[in-house]
């Protein structure tokens, strides 16, 4: 699914108003009606107290939508008590069109500062059941700052529970940042397309559940925008899948090559080539030094297993023939999980980036051991796939950790435009960037995945469906939320704690099941 920027919204908008002549006050109505329906659902669930809903307004097109919301709950007798948190001479077009219907109607209506106080506002949250926040939209920027930050902060330390109308109020859309004081929504009622910045963290935190409601704008309107940001969901991936024909064998469903391992790290490779095989691989082969084969045959033995020439349980320089020989006849390669950061690799990952033409994978150590010679992936003559995590990503850019996990979507973008590379930026809500532009949000997953040898499943999973004749960047994305759901699958059965790379292996197949 298509997600936006408020602007992008605001560009939809228009043009559903002025081009194709839907007036705003409908698309306000619709978009009222789906918080109505929210709200209904939650009281029939939640408890009987005196004020079923506190509204809060503040003095843009959002307030505008609580001011129909409000209209709705009135006639339909639900008690409620609307608060505004700015004079009705701020209120204009569709907002003030709204407010005006309420005071001829006779809701009574409290303005914070003149008929009414924080302190009332505070025990009315308390004997209500729910509140909904329609203080800011997808309009904001900066900080919530005076009265609206004591308003703010009242909301997130009483109400029972909260529904916020298009974006919690202090997130800002295009970027996920937060306003230090920010409403944090149980969940949200989005309108049309999900909000960039409720995908991504923070903003994703203070999102709660997140509702996409259509409002009635028609897909022309929709696609006025053009698409660069996809939020990954299922029906985005199930495209994605490469599908196995009755008549396959083993030879049609991928051949991957996963080179690996080294003393100390022979797990990372297993988890690799577990993850291929679990994701539909027709042939795996490994290839690890000497000193480990027989550790990858015994817990592979579904792989082929090669032998490569080792110092102290390090793959040697001469063994890049090898390598050459076996990669000439595989589909993609993974090169990375647990193969050391010893700097002598360099320049295998250099003579083989010349030698080959075949997509790759590039995790973990292989990033580690070519991030001062990036100009390295320049060299490789098929598409590359990187899976750095924010500390991966910090020693390929030399930015700092924080800078990065406050920017993903902007450092990965760049970073991809940069090298001509996918870039896969891990994390809670993992960013996929291809080299045009496009960014994908990933929607699965769960802290429980943030384990030892969990990237290394990934990369596994990008190999197997880059194999079995998926785009790498498609592959990726749904390598992404696979993962992130076999995760999800592991989760439900065990919880988050505990969990381990292996639980994400062994659900593979349920995820892909799942999601076909
Ligand atoms: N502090 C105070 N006021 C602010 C701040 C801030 N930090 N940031 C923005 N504003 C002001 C803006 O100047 C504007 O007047 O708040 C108002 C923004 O109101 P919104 O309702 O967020 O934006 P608007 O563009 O009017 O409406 C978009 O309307 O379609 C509906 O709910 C939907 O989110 C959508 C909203």
């Amino acid at each position: 699914m298509k997600a936006v920027t408020g602007k992008d919204m605001g560009d939809i908008d228009k043009y559903s108003i002025k081009d194709i002549g839907i007036p705003g006050i409908v698309l306000m109505e619709n978009a009222a009606l789906k918080v109505v329906k929210h709200i209904n659902g939650y009281l029939t669930k939640g408890p009987r107290l005196p004020i079923q809903t506190v509204i809060i307004a503040g003095k843009g097109n959002n307030a505008g939508d609580a001011f129909a919301v409000a209209r709705h709950l009135w006639v339909e007798d639900n008690k409620i008590e609307l608060y505004c948190l700015f004079g009705k001479e701020t209120f204009t077009g569709d907002a003030k069109l709204n407010f005006d219907i309420l005071e001829a109607m006779g809701v009574p209506i409290k303005f914070i500062g003149v008929n009414s106080s924080t302190e009332e506002l505070c025990n009315d949250i308390e004997k209500a059941e729910l509140v909904l926040d329609g203080i800011f939209g997808t309009g904001f920027r900066g900080e919530i700052q005076g009265i609206i930050k004591q308003v703010a902060d009242i909301v997130n330390r009483h109400s029972r529970y909260t529904i916020s109308i298009d974006i919690a109020s202090g997130i800002e859309s295009a970027t996920g940042r937060i306003s230090e004081s920010c409403i944090k929504a149980d969940k949200t009622v989005t309108f049309q397309l999900p909000k960039i910045g409720q995908l991504v963290y923070p903003g994703a935190e203070y999102t709660g559940e997140l509702a996409v409601e259509s409002i009635g704008m028609p897909g022309k309107a929709v696609d006025y925008v053009t698409e660069t940001t996809t939020w990954v969901d299922r029906n985005f991936v199930r495209s994605l899948i490469p599908s196995r024909k009755a008549e396959y064998n083993k030879g049609n469903c991928g051949k991957v090559a996963v080179i690996s391992g080294s003393t100390g790290m022979a797990g990372s490779g297993c988890l690799t080539a577990k993850a291929c095989l679990r994701a539909g691989s027709g042939l795996v082969y490994l290839a690890v030094p000497s000193n480990l084969i027989n550790v990858y045959q015994c817990v592979v033995p579904e792989a082929v297993v090669i032998d490569l020439k080792d110092s102290q349980g390090v793959i040697r320089g001469e063994s890049i023939d090898t390598i050459a020989e076996l990669l000439a006849k595989c589909d993609v390669a993974a090169i990375g999980p647990g193969l050391s950061s010893e700097k002598s690799l360099y320049n295998i990952i250099r003579r083989l980036a010349e030698a080959i033409n075949l997509p790759v994978i590039l995790d973990a150590d292989a990033l580690n051991v070519i991030a001062e010679n990036t100009d390295i992936f320049g060299a490789f003559k098929n598409q590359v796939v990187i899976t750095p995590h924010p500390g991966e990503m910090a020693r390929l850019t030399g930015l700092d950790i924080p800078y990065i996990q406050s920017n993903r979507i902007e450092v990965a973008k760049k970073y991809a435009a940069l090298w001509g590379v996918t870039v896969v930026l891990k994390g809670a809500r993992t960013i996929i960037a291809d080299k045009s532009g496009h960014i994908y949000i990933n929607s699965t997953g769960n802290p429980g995945m943030a384990t030892a040898g969990s990237g290394d499943s990934l990369t596994g999973i990008i190999a197997s469906l880059t194999g079995q004749g998926a785009q790498t960047t498609f592959a990726a994305v749904a390598g992404v939320y696979l993962h992130g759901l076999a995760g999800d699958i592991a989760a439900r059965s065990k919880g988050e704690y505990g969990l381990t790379a292996m639980d994400i292996v062994e659900n593979i197949p349920s995820a892909i099941l799942e999601t076909i």
